[in-house]
């Protein structure tokens, strides 16, 4: 019998490259279509660029086959982590590419000294990965969302923050 394990190649994880912003466009169009950029959590990342040092991806067979980034944020006058997005190629599903990508930039922001990760997701999926449901009216975003899928971690003993969420750290809008 064949097991899943013999079935399922390996990735590789490291930092995203400036030369993978393309493969990653378009595996975000193909996951989440031209919507993707009215959601709340796109407009708080525009202009604001991805951390680098929290940006990766993950190829299989030479090939990038997931990407997960992490962008500055404030959370009132906390600085803060959102997350997303978090992608993996409709071709890689189901092989634990997405989870490994969410453990690799948890330890990363944590070695970094980040307090909190904020992502708005399905919270069933991103619970075994340590994130939960931020008690509802204590982080509110500049647009809708659903309060259920509003998600957070935190890291390093921090306290999870409040207040409303602007990207970037420290720039006043
Ligand atoms: C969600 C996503 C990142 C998962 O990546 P992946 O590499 O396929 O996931 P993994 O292999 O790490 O995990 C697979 C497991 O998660 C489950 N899962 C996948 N998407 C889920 C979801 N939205 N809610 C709950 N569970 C989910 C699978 O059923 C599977 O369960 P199993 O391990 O019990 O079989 C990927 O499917 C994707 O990019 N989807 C489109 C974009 C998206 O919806 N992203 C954000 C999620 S809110």
């Amino acid at each position: 019998m064949v097991s899943k394990n013999m079935l399922t190649p390996q990735w590789l994880i490291r930092l995203e490259a400036p030369e993978d912003a393309h493969a990653i466009d378009l595996m975000q169009d193909e996951a989440f279509g031209p919507g993707r950029f009215a959601l709340t959590s796109s407009r708080i990342r525009e202009g604001v660029d991805a951390a680098n040092d929290l940006c990766f991806v993950g190829l299989i067979d030479g090939v990038i086959a997931g990407s997960v980034r992490l962008t500055p944020i404030m959370i009132g006058e906390t600085p803060a982590m959102l997350l997303g997005p978090l992608t993996v190629s409709p071709n890689y599903k189901n092989r634990g590419l997405g989870k490994a990508l969410l453990k690799t930039a948890k330890e990363m922001a944590e070695k970094k000294g980040i307090g909190t990760i904020l992502l708005v997701g399905d919270a069933p999926y991103y619970a075994p990965a340590g994130y939960t449901q931020v008690p509802h009216g204590r982080i509110s975003l500049p647009g809708p969302v659903d309060p259920n899928r509003l998600l957070a971690q935190c890291l390093n003993g921090a306290e999870l923050p409040q207040g409303m969420v602007r990207g970037g750290h420290g720039e006043h809008a």
